[in-house]
């Protein structure tokens, strides 16, 4: 490990439990060929802003997995080295262990099938602040919402319990702060986001909910077919097998899976807001 003891490296990317012990076995030999392409990978996107993940270039998901804890440290240091705070940084690293930890609820193992979304963490600009996250691009690299002199973030949802209008106002203004402050050269004018949460038949199905009241935040620009998005993050379920077995406990898997039932197909919405957005009017 590279300055940091592994006790502090787990902490910092919030590894626990089995899955600190399965990664504690990846790194008790030295890397071998496919972790070190990786890693070089890896090395060449720190800094460099990229708007998209790395490809997989041949290593395989374990490969990913190593690479990611042995580069940990290095993305940490490059956040202090811009100031930003180290719980800052760590808030964001803390997706590792939150993927691994969803991997087994998904695969019922040890694995990371969202390493790629990782990868982006390890190039140091996206960030979580307050209950989103926020990936630093360029301008032209976010599609036509701003010039290619500007700035865009794109904006994430992790799973971490509800999204209510007011803690996402929080996040918002939280963010304007954040990006002032620590990339005060990067002006950012827009925010952009893809997901099944701005697909517009959820927002007409359950009007009243934090995903609509979300949704409802930016200009949907287009759908795409994306027919498994919205199991996989309401069930935690690859693949459209089995739909008759899972729950329908809540307003969302009923509304999820009855859409399937009657032939309909989950969209991406994607869309886009001026950033910062006005706050919400939920007071
Ligand atoms: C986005 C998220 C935080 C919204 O949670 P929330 O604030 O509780 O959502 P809402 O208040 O709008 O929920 C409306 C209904 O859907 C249910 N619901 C919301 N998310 C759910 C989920 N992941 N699984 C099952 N039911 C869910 C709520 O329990 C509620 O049900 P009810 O009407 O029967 O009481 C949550 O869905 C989540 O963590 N999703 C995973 C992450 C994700 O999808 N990110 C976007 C990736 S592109």
């Amino acid at each position: 490990m590279t300055g940091i003891e592994q006790d502090e490296l787990f902490k910092l990317l919030d590894i626990h439990g089995e899955d600190a012990f399965a990664c504690a076995s990846l790194l008790a030999s030295p890397p071998g060929d496919g972790t070190r392409q990786a890693l070089a990978s890896l090395h060449a996107r720190l800094g460099a802003f990229p708007s998209k993940s790395a490809a997989a270039d041949g290593c395989t998901e374990t490969d990913w997995i190593e690479a990611l804890l042995r580069f940990a440290p290095e993305v940490h240091r490059h956040h202090l080295s811009l100031g930003i705070p180290p719980e800052s940084s760590a808030a964001i690293l803390a997706d590792v262990g939150l993927n691994l930890r969803i991997n087994r609820r998904v695969h019922r193992r040890f694995g990371l099938d969202t390493w790629a979304w990782l990868t982006l963490h390890m190039a140091g600009n996206i960030f979580r602040i307050g209950r989103l996250q926020f990936h630093l691009i360029r301008g032209d690299a976010g599609g036509s919402l701003a010039a290619s002199d500007s700035w865009v973030v794109g904006v994430h949802i992790p799973e971490d319990g509800g999204l209510s209008p007011a803690v996402v106002d929080t996040s918002f203004s939280q963010a304007r702060e954040f990006f002032d402050r620590y990339f005060p050269d990067k002006a950012v004018s827009a925010a952009s986001c893809d997901s099944w949460m701005l697909d517009p038949y959820l927002a007409q199905k359950l009007p009243d909910s934090n995903i609509a009241a979300f949704a409802r935040r930016f200009t949907l620009d287009r759908c795409s077919d994306a027919p498994s998005d919205a199991v996989y993050f309401t069930f935690r379920q690859r693949g459209m097998e089995n739909l008759d077995r899972l729950p329908r406990e809540t307003s969302l898997q009923r509304v999820v899976l009855e859409r399937i039932d009657d032939g309909g197909v989950w969209q991406l919405g994607h869309g886009h807001l001026v950033f910062p957005p006005a706050r919400s009017n939920h007071a």
